[in-house]
């Protein structure tokens, strides 16, 4: 496990260099706007999106041999410098998901990763815009020439994943679900649909991702990296339905009890606390089965797995 929290630092550090840099490169966004988009991006966060990218991505490469997953590794320069672009638009689209998730239009929220929301340290308007910049910035990045020399083919399967993660059919499209189910009850079907696109979508598409990025990766890992992520968003999101219940708001950074207040859907307000655990292990255990394509020689796939289960936050 040692092996992993390495991966996880480092993968953490990438990332939030990369992102800083980009937003270095951007310094003609206008103050207020630019400062919240930073405020949102670099403010923590467990990066677990961009995790799945380097840890597709550098799997499917088959750079790292049985040993510990050196993302840092010299002769790989090249590789990891295309998945830190790929990272950092996910966790941007994230992060701007997030912004619009915690407007009072929506879960009004005024903590998030320990700190004041984006519509409470700024306003709502320029959590509004930082949203939308950040989205737009993340495809700004897949077209840009940082991604290096991932294949135009390639490229373009890119920003229709991302879209298709994003949208109307991935994250927009369960958050929609989220806020006309708000106090009334879904059955489990529904409840699942829900979870499957307001989380799953995007994390389903961080793995595709960082499999586009190997040029050589074949449409059958691809699939099995869409099987795996499904699995894993369900998974993902079952357990933040469960923390919501179960850790405390200093130890999740973000207010816990919100879904009750919210009468929100979740897997614990339905099957209650036990029923939630059988679904997140049934998930866990579906995403643990779809590994076997993918030649997961240093084991990071279920180390990944086994991190959104286990993790305290
Ligand atoms: C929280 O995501 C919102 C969900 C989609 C469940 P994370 O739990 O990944 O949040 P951060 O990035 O670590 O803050
Ligand atoms: C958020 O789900 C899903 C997103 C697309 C942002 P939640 O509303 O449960 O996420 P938290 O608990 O506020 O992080
Ligand atoms: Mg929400
Ligand atoms: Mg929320
Ligand atoms: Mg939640």
């Amino acid at each position: 496990m040692s092996d992993f929290s390495a991966f996880w630092s480092q993968s953490r550090e990438r990332v939030e260099a990369a992102l800083e840099s980009v937003f270095s490169a951007h310094d003609e966004t206008p103050g207020r706007t630019g400062s919240a988009m930073r405020y949102a991006t670099l403010n923590g966060g467990k990066r677990f999106r961009a995790m799945l990218v380097y840890g597709a991505g550098m799997t499917l490469q088959r750079q790292f041999g049985d040993h510990a997953p050196g993302i840092n590794a010299p002769d790989n320069e090249e590789q990891a410098g295309t998945l830190d672009v790929i990272a950092s638009a996910v966790e941007m689209v994230h992060a701007y998901s997030l912004v619009h998730d915690d407007l009072p239009a929506m879960d009004d929220d005024d903590l998030r990763r320990g700190r004041p929301t984006c519509h409470r340290a700024f306003d709502e308007a320029t959590a509004i815009l930082a949203g939308d910049a950040l989205l737009t910035l993340a495809f700004e990045l897949l077209a840009s020439d940082d991604l290096g020399a991932v294949l135009p083919e390639r490229r373009l399967m890119m920003v229709r994943q991302l879209s298709m993660g994003a949208g109307a059919s991935g994250m927009v499209g369960g958050q929609s679900l989220d806020i006309d189910a708000t106090g009334k009850e879904l059955d489990l079907d529904q409840l699942m649909q829900m979870h499957r696109m307001k989380t799953g979508a995007l994390i389903r598409s961080s793995c595709v991702l960082g499999g586009l990025a190997v040029n050589n990766a074949s449409l059958e890992q691809i699939r099995a990296l869409e099987d795996y992520g499904d699995a894993l968003g369900m998974t993902f999101q079952i357990v933040d339905d469960i923390l919501d219940v179960t850790a405390d708001s200093d130890t999740l950074g973000k207010a816990s009890g919100a879904d009750s207040r919210m009468e929100k859907n979740t897997f614990v307000s339905l099957l209650g606390l036990e029923g939630a655990t059988k679904e997140r292990d049934r998930w866990h255990q579906k995403a643990l089965e779809s590994i076997a394509p993918l030649g997961d020689n240093d084991g990071l796939f279920h180390h990944l797995a086994n991190f959104a289960v286990a993790r305290s936050y």
